[in-house]
């Protein structure tokens, strides 16, 4: 889609860094990639909670959440995930130029999703965070009963599944949660990504 008879008017807006001045914050995406059930909402939520009490200011975007909203007319096809993550990161991009850092957790299943999305927002914005938790780790604890109805053929498409999961070669960041407490996660997390965001 081309785009015709439109006329942005992005010059005449106030600087993003005017914006981050005023946050006293470098605005970035971090982005939470894994397989469902590995952490990524509740390291974000944890993480959320530890930045905002340091001052900073922050927006969650969340595969379950968007999905319910803006995204619910979406399924788990190719098709639809790569809809649903172009989608989520052009608002990711409207956050980051408003100077709001974002915890986007999402799946985002291949490397060329993620580059779609290291592609919307601009790699010197996007900070990739491996949730690394191993599948079997995940379906023991299948928090959501989604695992089980996988693999009764209930769910098509389930990543790790019958849909693949590419994990990050070399992602910014990488935790591994087997073993840990969720506190040490975020924290694993906080100390690894803390200087990349401070004005
Ligand atoms: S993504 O692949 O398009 O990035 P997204 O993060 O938005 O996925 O949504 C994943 C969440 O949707 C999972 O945490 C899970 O709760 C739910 N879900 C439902 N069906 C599927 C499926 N087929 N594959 C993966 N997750 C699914």
């Amino acid at each position: 889609m081309s785009a015709t008879n439109i006329h942005p008017i992005f010059e005449k807006m106030l600087a993003r860094e005017t914006k981050e001045a005023r946050l006293n914050q470098k605005a970035k995406t971090l982005w939470f990639t894994g397989l469902s059930g590995s952490g990524k909402s509740t390291i974000a939520t944890g993480l959320e909670k530890k930045l905002f009490e340091g001052g900073f200011f922050i927006q969650i975007l969340d595969g379950d959440n968007i999905r319910s909203g803006i995204n619910n007319n979406l399924s788990f096809t190719e098709e639809d995930r790569i809809e649903n993550i172009r989608r989520i990161s052009e608002v990711s991009k409207l956050f980051v130029h408003a100077g709001v850092i974002t915890l986007n957790s999402f799946v985002s299943p291949t490397k060329s999703i993620r580059a779609m999305a290291k592609d919307i927002i601009g790699s010197e914005d996007f900070i990739e965070i491996f949730v690394n938790t191993p599948l079997e780790i995940c379906e023991q604890r299948d928090v959501k009963g989604l695992y089980k109805k996988a693999r009764a053929g209930e769910i098509k498409n389930f990543t790790g599944i019958d849909a693949p999961f590419e994990a990050p070669e070399q992602p910014d960041v990488e935790v591994k949660t087997d073993g840990k407490t969720i506190e040490e996660s975020v924290q694993a997390v906080y100390d690894q990504i803390i200087e990349k965001i401070k004005l």
